[in-house]
């Protein structure tokens, strides 16, 4: 049914926002088609009962009307009753089984709803969709972190919100065209007893059907058994208290929780308030579709590319960043009062949403235990549907008791500013104050400012690796690099990190070979270009294959030389200018920067005195050697938030300390591989 899987091998190759490599790991490829398939029917669904309801309703319109409302509120009110006890049951039971057994009911059900013709029947078939749903889909959210590394959950998360939203579209199409034909066959053949949409139905029940059969094949992918150990089951309501207090005590995901919701909140405000707004602004239908059209391609962008072209600026700052952006924007929608400007701003508003959707997903998929996750996302989902219900009805109250105004300027020009502008005004200042306070409680490097990073994530500064923590240890020759790194290396270690030292050059196959000609005494005098080159592709090897996949798994790397070295002994040592050897280096690793780099500072003749017997580099003379400090100490002047210069001739055990202070607060980005 799907297309052979590349070899896995060669997953770990490609970079890890690739999409393609994550449908390169076994079974995603198969889980990514079984979930196509039941968005497919999610959303088919959702027309062909609607329009079902519409025409079980008989003719008058206020029936059908409400017949309408009807399948639309129950599909909500589910997930305020029993939204908390999906969650649950998705911890507790098999999630493959879940996923499974939950699909095959979802095609029973859309099966028997031609059958039995009735409206009451349809409502009911609804509520019972829809209560699989609530433990079927956080089952499928906490399965996803489970199939994928982490650092390739966000674009795994990627994947999945663009099958998920993208079905509608083909839905839409299998929706219109399974219309024609059954309408077509009722003509001709007098099948289907009038009702064209119970082919729809019958290709829902089958996609159902078949994504059940696809997610059974996942044996030995999706971990098997409960995610709640057996020691900490202790009944239902205990167990979904469990999952709230989880919520509670974490204040991580307190402030995650608290911008999703007021997200939505305000996403809820706009949509209850488009159509309306729209003809405060003379445009009417065509512009309530442009302004649909707009949001949601800004969303899609957002989602699929707001991540990676804002990369450098931590995910946890990132939600908060993008909700106060997606706020600011909305504030500046009710001020425009015109179509077009609006149109142009839902684009950023929809971008600024899909950043924040994509981004908040991924840190619960990262960040919640396995055994909460799926009361974790029904808890969310829980919420927002109430928030989102609770929006729906009140935004329009708001907006209606505020009324149109007018303000009269002179006696040319009056300013009409409706209540809808209002409403949008005031939830964008909602969306704000959620962004600050989620920024402030999760900003995960502090002292650091946003612009700088805003400045490096646009490419004016060099890369900072979101994941993990890139330390680099710099200095003359004798300054006492290598104690440090091992120090340093010691202490992470025992407070159960991932720590890799390394050192440039020479830590790769390649770099070995490097180190030995540019090192060797015996290769005698290079021209400046060629050494430049040599010590550039053992960084493009060092970076690629060491530094970059331990960062991407959350490891401290800690590096013994890295870039400094070049612009300082090529750059200022030899008859090279720093500006020459900068875009080579820099090309080199990608620009990867390190998030901190500790100088250690040494008069050039007191650390070669330290130095016996002399490699190629340390036998230049002294004037070569304190040409290279200066060099150094110029790049940590120009970037105090990336440089710590320690002396060199303090104590061992005093720089050590020093080092670990500023290491510390960075180690927020770092997995911690054992317990403490
Ligand atoms: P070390 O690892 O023993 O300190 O030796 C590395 C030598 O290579 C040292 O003298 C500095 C020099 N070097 C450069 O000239 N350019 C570079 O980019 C790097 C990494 C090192």
């Amino acid at each position: 049914m799907s297309p052979a899987a590349p070899d896995p091998s060669q997953v770990a190759a490609q970079p890890v926002h690739s999409v393609g490599a994550v449908l390169g790991l076994p079974g995603v490829r198969r889980f990514w088609f079984a979930l196509g398939l039941s968005s497919l029917g999610d959303w088919a669904g959702l027309l062909a009962l609607t329009a079902l309801a519409n025409d079980l309703a008989g003719a008058n319109y206020a029936d059908r009307n409400f017949a309408i409302a009807g399948v639309l509120l129950v599909r909500v009110f589910p997930a305020l009753l029993v939204g908390p006890l999906g969650g649950y049951l998705a911890d507790l039971l098999d999630r493959r089984a879940t996923l499974v057994v939950g699909s095959l009911l979802r095609a029973a059900v859309y099966a028997t709803i031609p059958l039995a013709g009735s409206l009451t029947w349809l409502l009911v078939a609804t509520v019972l969709v829809e209560m699989v749903n609530l433990v079927w889909l956080p089952a499928k959210d906490a399965t996803v972190p489970n199939l994928v590394p982490r650092e390739r959950l966000e674009a795994a998360n990627r994947l999945v919100l663009a099958t998920t939203y993208g079905a509608a579209l083909p839905a839409a199409l299998l929706f219109v065209g399974l219309s024609i034909v059954s309408e077509a066959l009722n003509s001709t053949l007098g099948w289907f007893g009038g009702s064209q949409v119970t082919l729809v139905l019958c290709a829902n029940s089958i996609a159902f059907a078949v994504s059940g059969l696809l997610f059974l094949g996942l044996r030995g992918v999706i971990p098997a058994g409960a995610a709640i150990a057996a020691e900490d089951r202790a009944g239902v309501l205990r167990g979904v208290l469990d999952g709230w207090s989880y919520v509670a005590r974490s204040a991580l995901v307190r402030s995650l929780v608290l911008g999703i919701v007021g997200a939505f909140a305000a996403g809820g405000v706009v949509i209850a308030m488009a159509r309306v707004y729209v003809d405060d602004l003379g445009a009417g239908d065509p512009g309530y579709g442009v302004l649909f059209g707009a949001v949601f391609a800004g969303l899609g962008a957002g989602m699929w590319r707001g991540p990676r072209s804002l990369r450098g600026v931590t995910r946890r700052r990132l939600f908060g960043l993008a909700l106060i952006a997606a706020g600011v924007v909305l504030v500046a929608i009710s001020l425009v009062a015109d179509m077009v400007l609006a149109a142009l701003l839902s684009v950023l508003l929809g971008f600024a949403a899909g950043v924040a959707w994509v981004t908040g997903y991924t840190i619960l998929g990262l960040e919640v235990e396995n055994s909460f996750r799926g009361r974790t996302f029904g808890f969310i989902t829980s919420l927002v549907r109430l928030v989102l219900a609770l929006v729906l009805a009140v935004a329009p109250v708001v907006a209606g008791l505020i009324g149109p105004h007018r303000w009269r300027v002179n006696d040319d020009v009056s300013l009409t500013y409706g209540g809808t502008q209002l409403t949008f005004l005031l939830a964008g200042v909602l969306a704000v104050a959620v962004g600050v306070a989620t920024f402030v409680q999760m900003n995960d490097r502090p002292g650091v400012s946003v612009t700088a990073e805003l400045r490096q994530a646009w490419g004016a500064g060099g890369a900072y690796s979101p994941r993990g923590v890139f330390v680099a240890l710099e200095g003359g020759e004798g300054v006492g690099k290598s104690t440090q790194a091992r120090l340093l290396g010691e202490w992470l270690t025992a407070d159960g990190f991932e720590v890799v030292l390394t050192r440039e050059p020479g830590d790769t196959e390649v770099g070995a070979a490097l180190r030995r000609i540019v090192l060797d005494p015996a290769t005698g005098a290079l021209s400046p270009r060629t050494e430049a080159l040599l010590y550039a592709a053992d960084k493009a090897e060092h970076v690629d294959r060491v530094v970059g996949p331990a960062l991407d798994r959350g490891a401290v790397v800690v590096t013994d030389r890295y870039v400094d070295s070049t612009l300082a002994y090529q750059g200022a040592g030899r008859d090279l200018t720093v500006g020459e050897v900068e875009p080579l280096a820099r090309w080199a690793t990608g620009d990867l920067r390190p998030h901190l780099t500790v100088l250690l500072d040494l008069p050039a003749a007191e650390g070669l005195a330290r130095v016996v017997g002399r490699d190629r580099i340390e036998a230049e003379p002294v004037e070569f050697h304190e040409r290279v400090r200066s060099s150094f100490r110029a790049l940590a002047v120009a970037d105090p938030e990336h440089y710590l210069v320690v002396e060199g001739d303090a104590p061992p055990d005093e720089v050590a300390g020093r080092v670990r202070a500023r290491v510390q607060p960075l180690l927020l980005q770092a997995t911690r591989v054992a317990a403490t």
